[in-house]
């Protein structure tokens, strides 16, 4: 279980790191927060490139933080955009490799949006569980 004062952290470190964001072709700043088990969290942003298709998002830079750092399990997301903007099909994919139904908190700069969770942005899902 997310308590509240987790979730709130979540999403302020969401919200916080967005101003990290290298994102000066699309001027669309992402900021990525993931919620460990242990109850550290761990952010990203999304970092773009001249050659556009290298781009990272936020979510995945993120995820390669967490699990670089030796984390293996999410428990929850916070996603901060200008327009709590819903994270891409990639993102999505990425983040059930590591999380299962785990809430997904869709966050404007002020804090303003949606819960969801990662299941519903993500229906019949292809994860690690199928190869087992
Ligand atoms: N972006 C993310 O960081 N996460 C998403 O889930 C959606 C898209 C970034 C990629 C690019 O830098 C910018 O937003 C516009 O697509």
């Amino acid at each position: 279980m997310v308590s509240q004062e987790q979730r709130t952290a979540l999403i302020q470190a969401a919200i916080e790191v967005r101003q990290q964001a290298y994102a000066p072709y699309s001027n669309y700043p992402v900021g990525a927060a993931l919620l460990m088990e242990d109850g550290t969290i761990v952010t990203g942003v999304n970092v773009e490139n001249s050659s556009y298709g290298l781009t990272i998002c936020a979510e995945r830079t993120a995820v390669t933080t967490a699990i670089t750092a030796g984390y293996r399990k999410i428990l929850a997301v916070a996603v901060a955009t200008d327009n709590a903007g819903s994270p891409c099909g990639a993102c999505r994919q990425v983040l059930t490799e590591f999380a299962r139904d785990v809430p997904v908190y869709l966050v404007d700069g002020a804090g303003n949006g949606r819960d969801t969770t990662l299941y519903a942005l993500l229906p019949d899902h292809f994860g690690p569980e199928h190869l087992h």
